[in-house]
């Protein structure tokens, strides 16, 4: 089944602060980006803004002044609106004025070709009535992104009742492509995040209203209550504070008196016209009363979104804790208040405001809401298991392993034609979870990194067990962990922006998950020895290079292109292939071919000119000689193995590798974001 909707460029309309910036995160992701506005003049001023923002990154050293060239020269300002002919995919970011939108997407609806998806930005309107200025709402598609949009990932994705699901699935995927963490909203006042956001900025002003407490100790109390940087005062006065008065409007007039603004924020806005002074020393004594109604107003508005099916628990969670960067989202706050308590500060707040819980929150079981990391989802005639822990890069821990299983066994439940598997956010998945192993190395707790290896050997044999082909979409980074994940799999599709690499002998330990084991007989005993000894990141172009994957796709075929492969069936038996891929890969597959990990680093093996080897040679001197040494034997012990048998000897050399010294520092290393300094190194 294919789409008619295929996004490979993009334009935006309205280069202010917002389209400057969507527009800015496209270039900078690779993509051409034709930005519009009325004039030649408005154009050029929203050039200047990105080219502001470059130059500060270059000077941050976020980017070379080389990289901020390229990304300029993707963007294409213009005033001349017929260029939007025969572009796939124009995001709207102008005024929030309805007439002007509408007016916008009428003369979209005429000048871009059928098959153009037209997303709006709107923050205030109902997407289905700027649909309706066109002749074609089912390509149109809410876009929420959030401030900057260059930097923050989130964009809430939303429908409408005329929306296309092929117009949905393929914006879904573009998003992705350009980097962003996209979650479903309904077409509801304020979408998801500014609905529980708004009313928690509000409910600050009432505090001070009342007098319950001063600026200095409300911004305080909420920065200890919600463990975040910025307490509301604050964060009103650096988005600006008639925003959040405008936005709190929108929702008082569309939902209940509840979400209007505050009297004093109206004041501030009207009458006082500056931003909020925040001097003063926070009354601890007030802690309790200001937390328990900011609280209160968030446990509520996130219960109330879930149980009007605007958002599920998961994107409600994900929402704050990528698009606000809060430490953790309303229903885990809710949780670890505990449900009984977390729900009478709810009711004591609404209590104020003449409303009742909602029955998502008074029908909460005890232990709290479950939040899932793990969940089946469809496309097409796909079923699919996806991770959704964006923020974390989905990394693997044991409750994601132990909801894997659940959600894998409940999609092959259904009988599938295949099962794809998958993760939301940047990555597909970025490894295991290296605080969990550094927790239970420091606290001698062991047996808890056999069980979860040994879980997570089980889950992996579990994907290719049986008649239905389990499909891998790598759309991003699969580093160690995610990579074994994907070489479990049938078959594994990746985007051109996915890279594979098992970086664990870097951090003292070996890829213990089938890393010595299925990548040897997916690529051969010398390349695959090449990958883990040096650590080194292959693109999915190079991936494919080698058969470490079965095939790339474009972002808008990803999905289609998973569905083939899974209709190809089962994947065959590996059988370890003797032969080198290419001509290309001839040299690296001699070298590890002919010498040990003793050999290279010795100096007695024979690099001669190349530099590919000699790059070898120094990335592998970084690495622990103990853990290339003990990934060199499994390699070598397992290789006449069968894959069950070979396997098993990852788990049998688990405890010596942990309780190597080596592993404690190079995993420390990494969540200290430091270079490790091994017992056993080469290079000092
Ligand atoms: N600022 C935020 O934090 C934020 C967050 C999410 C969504 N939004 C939404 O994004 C949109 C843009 O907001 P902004 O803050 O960037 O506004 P802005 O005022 O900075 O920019 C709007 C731009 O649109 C241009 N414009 C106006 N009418 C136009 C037309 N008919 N054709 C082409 N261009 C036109 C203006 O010249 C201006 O450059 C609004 O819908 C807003 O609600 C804003």
């Amino acid at each position: 089944m294919t789409t008619p909707y295929e996004i490979q460029t993009f334009a935006v309309i309205g280069a202010g602060n917002m389209g400057s910036g969507i527009a800015q995160k496209i270039a900078t992701e690779g993509y051409p980006v034709t930005l519009i506005d009325l004039t030649e003049e408005q154009v050029q001023r929203g050039r200047g803004i990105i080219q502001t923002m470059l130059q500060e990154g270059v000077q941050r050293k976020i980017f070379r002044p080389e990289q901020a060239e390229a990304i300029l020269s993707r963007i294409h300002a213009t005033s001349d609106w017929n260029e939007l002919a025969n572009v796939d995919c124009v995001i709207e970011a102008v005024f929030e004025d309805l007439g002007v939108k509408k007016s916008v997407f009428k003369r979209l609806g005429k000048i871009t070709k059928p098959e153009c998806i037209l997303g709006t930005n709107t923050s205030s309107f109902y997407v289905k009535d700027v649909a309706a200025a066109t002749k074609n709402p089912e390509r149109v598609v809410g876009l929420h992104f959030f401030f900057h949009p260059a930097k923050n990932r989130l964009v809430e994705v939303i429908g409408h009742e005329k929306v296309s699901p092929d117009a949905i699935q393929a914006v879904w995927s573009a998003q992705e492509s350009i980097g962003k963490t996209p979650i479903t909203s309904a077409d509801a006042p304020g979408f998801v995040v500014n609905r529980y956001f708004v009313p928690w900025l509000n409910e600050a002003v009432r505090l001070l209203d009342e007098g319950v407490a001063d600026i200095a100790t409300i911004d305080w109390a909420a920065k200890k209550a919600f463990d975040i940087g910025m307490g509301p005062f604050e964060l009103m006065n650096v988005t600006g504070v008639p925003i959040a008065m405008h936005a709190a409007n929108t929702l008082g007039r569309e939902l209940h008196s509840f979400y209007a603004p505050a009297d004093g924020l109206v004041r501030q806005v009207e009458d006082v016209k500056e931003n909020w002074n925040l001097s003063g020393t926070p009354n601890e004594e007030n802690y309790d009363a200001v937390s328990r109604r900011l609280y209160g107003v968030t446990f509520y508005v996130a219960g109330q979104l879930v149980e009007e099916g605007v958002s599920t628990v998961e994107d409600v969670e994900i929402g704050a804790r990528v698009g606000l960067r809060w430490a953790k989202g309303p229903f885990q706050l809710l949780n670890e208040t505990g449900i009984t308590e977390g729900i009478q500060m709810a009711k004591e707040t609404m209590a104020l405001y003449g409303i009742n819980l909602p029955q998502k929150l008074l029908g909460a079981p005890g232990a709290g809401i479950p939040i899932t990391l793990v969940s089946t989802m469809a496309r097409g005639d796909l079923k699919g298991v996806w991770i959704n822990r964006p923020d974390a890069m989905n990394a693997l821990n044991p409750e994601v392993t132990k909801q894997w299983k659940d959600a894998f066994i409940q999609a092959k439940n259904k009988n599938p034609k295949g099962i794809v598997l998958g993760g939301s956010g940047k990555a597909f998945i970025a490894g295991a979870d290296i605080k969990f192993f550094v927790d239970h190395l420091r606290a001698n707790t062991y047996p808890e990194i056999e069980s979860f290896t040994k879980d997570g050997q089980d889950l992996f044999r579990s994907l290719s067990e049986g008649s239905t082909p389990v499909v891998a979409r790598a759309h991003g980074l699969a580093l160690g962990g995610g990579a074994e994940f994907a070489l479990a799999c049938d078959w594994i599709v990746a985007s051109p922006k996915a890279s594979f690499g098992f970086p664990e002998t870097g951090i003292g330990i070996y890829p213990g998950l089938g890393g010595t084991q299925r990548l040897p007989r997916r690529i051969g005993l010398p390349l695959a020895k090449y990958l883990v000894y040096t650590g080194q990141i292959l693109s999915a172009k190079k991936a494919l290079a080698i058969n470490l994957i079965d095939a790339v796709a474009l972002f808008s075929e990803l999905d289609h292109a998973c569905s083939t492969w899974a209709a190809k069936g089962s994947a065959p038996e590996q059988m370890m292939p003797e032969q080198c891929p290419s001509e290309e890969w001839e040299v690296i597959w001699n070298f590890f071919a002919n010498y040990s990990v003793d050999e290279i680093l010795s100096g007695s093996a024979e690099t001669g000119d190349d530099p590919r080897l000699q790059k070898s040679v120094k990335m592998m001197g970084h690495k622990s000689l103990h853990a290339l040494q003990m990934a060199e034997r499994l390699f070598d012990e397992g290789a006449d193995l069968s894959l069950k048998e070979a396997l098993a000897l990852e788990l049998r050399d688990l405890k010596t590798i942990f309780a190597h010294p080596d592993a404690l520092e190079g995993l420390t290393s990494l969540l200290e974001g430091r270079r490790p300094s091994f017992q056993t190194q080469v290079t000092a």
